[in-house]
């Protein structure tokens, strides 16, 4: 307790200044929680609002991919040049070291293998896991028009629900089947479903035609899904192309990490993402540095 003698009555109240509330700087986002928006807002560079997530979580159904045979040698370095790491508990608490200062969106959905059917996965980490491994959020597959559709939404929606209580986002991350249609009809369809359930971000891969479509009838943030390697120039003009149309950021992996210079090329992405570089600028700068190492 204050010693009553000398406790003073605070006076300036600054009565004619009121208090300002702060909006929040992610779309669609203004109304969850703090705890919710500040693990957001580890995710998201505030200053920039965009995000660069290094993917590295295929191992949850394909094993030790290309370029994650060891995480250890290969993805620390690359660490640093990253806001988030996605990936799985397995590999983060084997791996990666807790003096690190990204965040982490963790893999909480699995159960399927490249020898079965994916789209059957069911939510495969507990909440409290997620809390223990202080997550900024939580990825759940989402397989809209697959086989297991139903199971994997109501797999987002548990999420959801469970990460509502405790302050955890949910990023839904559409996942395409072999032989689905990748159009922007097909991604405002399954992103608009994942939005309007509850997830508070979203993974889409980039369409060339109509992807500012598939942003702007989202109404949360939408991160760029990397897939296939393809030549770095081609990777760093879709990441521009996507940030241009509307995306809060890229979740890539294998264009990363499978590049010939991954240190370089992530550097090169975090160009285009936080500094709206031009594909050609970022493409110098990815040979600048390749050749640097
Ligand atoms: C999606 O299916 C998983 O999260 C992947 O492991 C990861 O997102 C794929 O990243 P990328 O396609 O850029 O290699």
């Amino acid at each position: 307790m204050p010693d009553n003698d000398k406790f003073k009555e605070g006076k300036e109240c600054y009565t004619d200044i009121p208090q300002e509330t702060e909006g929040f700087f992610l779309k669609g986002s203004n109304s969850l929680d703090w705890g919710m928006k500040n693990r957001l807002g580890r995710i998201f560079n505030p200053e920039s609002g965009k995000t660069v997530m290094l993917a590295i979580d295929h191992g949850y159904f394909q094993g030790p991919t290309s370029g994650l045979e060891r995480v250890d040698i290969n993805i620390l370095p690359l660490v640093p040049y990253a806001d988030t790491l996605m990936l799985t508990r397995g590999i983060l608490r084997s791996i990666i070291p807790p003096s690190i200062s990204q965040s982490i969106v963790l893999r909480v959905s699995g159960g399927s293998s490249i020898l079965k059917e994916l789209s059957n996965e069911k939510i495969a980490v507990d909440i409290e896991d997620s809390i223990r491994l202080n997550a900024c959020a939580m990825a759940v597959q989402v397989f809209v028009g697959g086989e297991y559709e139903r199971q994997s939404i109501i797999n987002m929606t548990r999420m959801v629900d469970m990460g509502n209580r405790y302050g955890i986002p949910t990023l839904a991350v559409t996942a395409v089947g072999k032989d689905m249609q990748r159009d922007a009809r097909y991604f405002r369809l399954a992103t608009r479903i994942c939005a309007e359930l509850g997830a508070h971000y979203i993974k889409s891969y980039y369409v060339e035609d109509g992807f500012d479509t598939v942003t702007a009838s989202c109404p949360v943030p939408i991160v760029m899904a990397g897939g296939k390697k393809i030549p770095e120039f081609d990777a760093l003009t879709m990441a521009y192309k996507a940030i241009q149309e509307g995306a809060a950021g890229v979740d890539m992996g294998r264009n990363i990490f499978q590049s010939d210079a991954p240190v370089a090329m992530i550097q090169a992405v975090n160009a285009v993402v936080h500094k709206n570089e031009t594909p050609e600028k970022a493409y110098e700068l990815f040979q600048t540095l390749k050749n640097e190492c």
